[in-house]
């Protein structure tokens, strides 16, 4: 089935930061600039119709030449660390997948930073 889009600027998703719009290219109506800083996070509820493996495709874009590392939290388990490197400017955004395993009904979805320049820009989840 083609995913379903949850974006970072929508309720019921969390931006400890700002939703701004002022870089080209994103979906929706903008994107989630989280603080720079260690657990400034960003997350997504999403709803999956079954349990079990689901594949993240998370778009972000990371205008530095420094990767900014983030657990990835699902349903309050940190189970992969991801690597947002950069893009190349804060206008090239890119898509960073994980596969990771859903409960059936509502999971929460969490980006937490362990670097202290915390998360890149980000637009949107899909799953
Ligand atoms: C710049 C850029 C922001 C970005 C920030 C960062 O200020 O304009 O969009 O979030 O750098 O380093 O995180
Ligand atoms: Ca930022």
């Amino acid at each position: 089935a083609a995913p379903t889009r949850y974006e970072a600027e929508a309720s019921p998703a969390v931006c400890t930061g700002a939703i701004e719009s002022n870089w080209a290219g994103y979906s929706g109506t903008g994107f989630c600039n989280a603080d720079n800083a260690t657990g400034a996070h960003v997350q997504f509820t999403v709803n999956a119709s079954a349990a079990g493996a689901a594949t993240l495709g998370i778009r972000f874009a990371n205008g530095t030449t420094t990767s900014r590392p983030a657990g990835l939290i699902v349903n309050g388990s940190t189970v992969q660390s991801l690597s947002f490197e950069g893009t190349g400017a804060w206008s090239a955004w890119a898509t960073k997948t994980a596969t990771v395993q859903l409960k059936a009904g509502s999971n929460t979805i969490t980006l937490d930073p362990t670097g202290s320049a915390g998360l890149p820009n980000l637009d949107h989840l899909d799953v």
